[in-house]
């Protein structure tokens, strides 16, 4: 089979895609025949050796897919081959098989198509345990999503609005904020052009924000954090803008307001219950319509480079996914 190959760390450009053998299942494993992949900022990162997984080398990239189950190992009950899935991995969805614990898929909702559900568990699953578990974000309260038109900001900006909050969407540029209200935001900020705690202070005034969604980090979250209101929540999700910021403890202090930490795929391994019943009950809002990723752009496996060269200029949208078999 073809699969993208990291060989050595560094940048998109030194991946390859290459014959390698075809996964067989161990006991208690299925095989899966990838029909679309997710594209995520952390593939950016893995292949450069800067996350916190770090695969022996040689290793294909790839954290989260949907396809058919084409085999079944020793023991597995529930799941066979011809079943429609998703799956999340450590890495090695960008290629045209992947091999996973049976555990470990869900059923692919039925009439969604694979590109959709592809994109859809790293994104929908962090948001949700950000604004859901770790914010406690209440219908009515005000949410600032800060790069609100990537993959984990969409989600954010689509659960956020289905939940109830008035979402303010902050991002590079005004074709990337017609894409956040077109899902749901009410208000949005362009922080190329626009001051981000004076434009927050137009909009929400003294009172200030309750929840904000941060998986940009650098610059921009000492302003965002200023501008939280009394017993704000400030969850801190990522820092695609390459910058881990340094905060004055202060701040929280005056505002009674506390900075929280998320990270889902730890969640996943802490609470593995609560987690599945969070990803199946997504799932479910997947399958009846309640909510819809945007698939901004599908790849072919022989342009996959191409796919996370658009996440690292900031061109992306929405979820990039890769189509092993186009
Ligand atoms: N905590 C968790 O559990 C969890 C789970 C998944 C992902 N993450 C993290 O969340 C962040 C976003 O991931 P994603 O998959 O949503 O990425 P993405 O789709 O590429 O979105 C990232 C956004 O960050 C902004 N950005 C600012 N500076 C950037 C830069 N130098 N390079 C790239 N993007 C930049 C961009 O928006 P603008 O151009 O509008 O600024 C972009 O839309 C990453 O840091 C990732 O590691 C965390």
């Amino acid at each position: 089979m073809r699969a993208l190959l990291c060989k050595a760390w560094g940048g998109p450009e030194s991946l390859a895609v290459e014959d390698v053998p075809s996964p067989r299942p161990g006991a208690g494993e299925v095989v899966v025949a990838v029909k679309a992949a997710g594209v995520n900022f952390p593939d950016l990162l893995m292949i450069q050796g800067k996350y916190q997984v770090q695969p022996p080398l040689p290793f294909t990239p790839g954290v989260e897919f949907a396809g058919v189950v084409t085999e079944a190992g020793a023991g597995v009950a529930g799941v066979r081959p011809g079943d429609p899935v998703v799956a999340t991995v450590a890495f090695g969805a960008f290629a045209e098989a992947c091999v996973v614990p049976a555990a470990s898929v869900l059923p692919l909702p039925r009439g969604v198509d694979f590109a959709a559900a592809a994109g859809f568990t790293v994104a929908y699953g962090t948001a949700w345990h950000a604004l859901e578990d770790r914010g406690r974000l209440q219908p009515g309260e005000t949410l600032l999503v800060l790069g609100a038109a990537g993959g984990v900001g969409l989600a954010a900006v689509t659960l956020g609005a289905a939940l109830g909050a008035r979402v303010i969407a902050a991002a590079s540029s005004d074709e990337k904020l017609a894409v956040c209200r077109a899902h749901g935001a009410t208000d949005t900020i362009n922080y190329s052009t626009q001051d981000l705690r004076a434009r927050l202070k137009a909009l929400v005034g003294a009172k200030g924000v309750d929840l904000v969604y941060d998986p940009v980090g650098g610059s921009l979250t000492e302003p965002a954090l200023r501008s939280v209101g009394w017993r704000g929540r400030y969850l801190v999700i990522g820092f695609a803008g390459g910058e881990i910021p340094r905060l004055p403890a202060n701040v929280t202090l005056l505002k009674g307001s506390s900075i929280v930490g998320v990270y889902w795929g730890a969640w996943r391994e802490h609470e593995p219950e609560a987690s599945r019943r969070a990803m199946t009950a997504l799932l479910d809002r997947l399958g009846d319509g309640r909510l819809r990723p945007y698939v901004s752009a599908r790849y072919p496996l022989a342009r996959a480079a191409e796919a996370l060269v658009a996440l690292a200029r900031r061109t992306a949208t929405g979820k990039t996914v890769i189509e092993p078999e186009a």
